[in-house]
């Protein structure tokens, strides 16, 4: 077992000639256009157990998603991510444009020990899409019926699972295997958990929580945990959720801004963040100014001078300054979300400078999600944080105290051995 963990680590297998299924999370951020990868962060840190495996001669078959179904922008093929895959190992990672279907079943009937083969996107199908878990809710052994596990299944000796930036989605490729065949974990999940145990057992106060971003869902979920366990000394919020914030406190945005938080359903969060500020303010700080585009160029108001027409994508100066003082008084700084549109030159100045602010900080820094790690890596020398996760919804909902399906899953597997 690795330290408290309920699962077996990959060092307690032999793994030589067995055909092994590998789910990893290679999800990556692509850029709007082209639909290339624009950071490898998540493919690097798989590579210590793929290689691994391959070199204990495994018949290795990797399996990821990539992308979502809420605008289908960068659901697409792994292609891309086996061609990383290989230039990281230094070895071939071969592609199938297939998941489970007779011409991946034969292929993975014909690997060689050591051969690595990746299969397609996940999410290609419905059974694995993160939205369909909202209306279906099957146990892990009624997703045994899933097609994915009923095709794959019987093809594999053994399952291995190094994916805790998915380990709160309760899909078949995540939860299901472990109910069919013997499970290990493997080196980035396994050092993730050990990481993230070591910074929520007793952090250093004071403790500031930055949350910005677009995924209003999960920074919910962590707000109400962080300020009802009282372990949160500040909340800075930003991006939409800052906005939200912003909009519970009776600020008008503009219809802009208000349009993007009403079509992706927000509204509920506004009501739920009122009542935060009424039980909460000394903790919540929302931006003072913020920045958008009129006529080619940056401008910022003061957020008394709003509405504007408009679209926001960037806090001010202000709120940097403002920011900058709590992340340089906290002994604990955690940071998930950009605070602006990070892509562009003209929208990116506030991530920049606050994540300076945040790669300079004294206190222990923890950063994680996607979107979060490229920005911190496009604009920061990244080896001067001390903590960061591959994982966005699942480390906050780990850090929010929320049970994990990955998690169940393999220590129910563990249990059984
Ligand atoms: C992530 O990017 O957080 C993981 O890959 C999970 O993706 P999801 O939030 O789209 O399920």
């Amino acid at each position: 077992m690795a330290g408290k963990l309920r699962m077996r680590s990959i060092d307690e297998g032999d793994f030589k000639g067995k055909a092994v299924l590998l789910r990893v999370d290679i999800n990556s951020p692509v850029d709007k256009q082209t639909k290339r990868i624009i950071n490898d962060n998540r493919i690097r840190k798989s590579v210590p157990t793929i290689r691994d495996l391959s070199e204990q001669g495994a018949k290795l078959v990797l399996m990821s998603h990539q992308g979502d179904t809420t605008d289908y922008a960068s659901l697409i093929s792994m292609h891309e991510h086996a061609k990383r895959l290989s230039e990281a190992l230094g070895k071939t990672v071969d592609f199938i444009e297939d998941i489970a279907g007779p011409a991946a079943a034969e292929r993975i009937e014909r690997l060689k020990d050591g051969d690595i083969l990746l299969l397609d996107n996940l999410r290609y199908f419905t059974e694995e899409v993160s939205t369909f878990e909202d209306s279906v809710k099957l146990d892990p052994a009624g997703m045994g019926r899933a097609y994915l596990v009923r095709r794959l299944a019987p093809l594999f000796d053994c399952y291995v699972n190094d994916a805790f930036s998915a380990a709160h989605r309760n899909a078949p490729s995540m939860v299901a295997f472990q109910e069919l065949l013997p499970s290990y974990g493997g080196r980035l999940l396994i050092g993730e958990l050990g990481a993230l145990q070591a910074i929520t057992e007793d952090p250093e106060r004071p403790c500031v929580f930055m949350l910005g971003g677009s995924r209003a869902g999960d920074a919910f979920g962590m707000i109400q945990r962080v300020l009802s366990d009282n372990s949160a000394d500040a909340i800075l919020t930003s991006g939409l959720v800052g906005q939200i914030f912003m909009l519970a406190d009776g600020l008008s945005l503009g219809k802009a801004s208000e349009r993007v938080i009403e079509e992706k359903g927000y509204g509920r969060y506004i009501v739920e963040a009122a009542g935060y500020l009424s039980r909460y303010r000394n903790k919540i700080v929302y931006p003072r100014d913020v920045a958008f585009e009129r006529h080619g160029s940056r401008e910022e108001v003061q957020v008394d001078a709003l509405p504007q027409d408009e679209m926001i994508f960037d806090i001010g100066k202000d709120t940097v300054s403002l920011f900058a003082i709590e992340i340089e008084r906290s002994k604990t700084i955690f940071v998930n979300g950009p605070v602006g549109i990070y892509e562009d030159d003209i929208s990116s100045t506030g991530t920049r400078n606050l994540w300076k602010v945040v790669e300079e900080a004294n206190g222990f820094t923890v950063v994680g999600g996607g979107d979060t790690v490229t920005s911190f890596t496009n604009f920061t020398d990244t080896t001067k944080l001390n903590y960061v996760s591959t994982a966005g919804g699942a480390l906050i909902r780990y850090l929010s105290g929320v049970r994990l399906p990955l998690l169940e899953a393999m220590g129910r597997a563990y249990d059984r051995v």
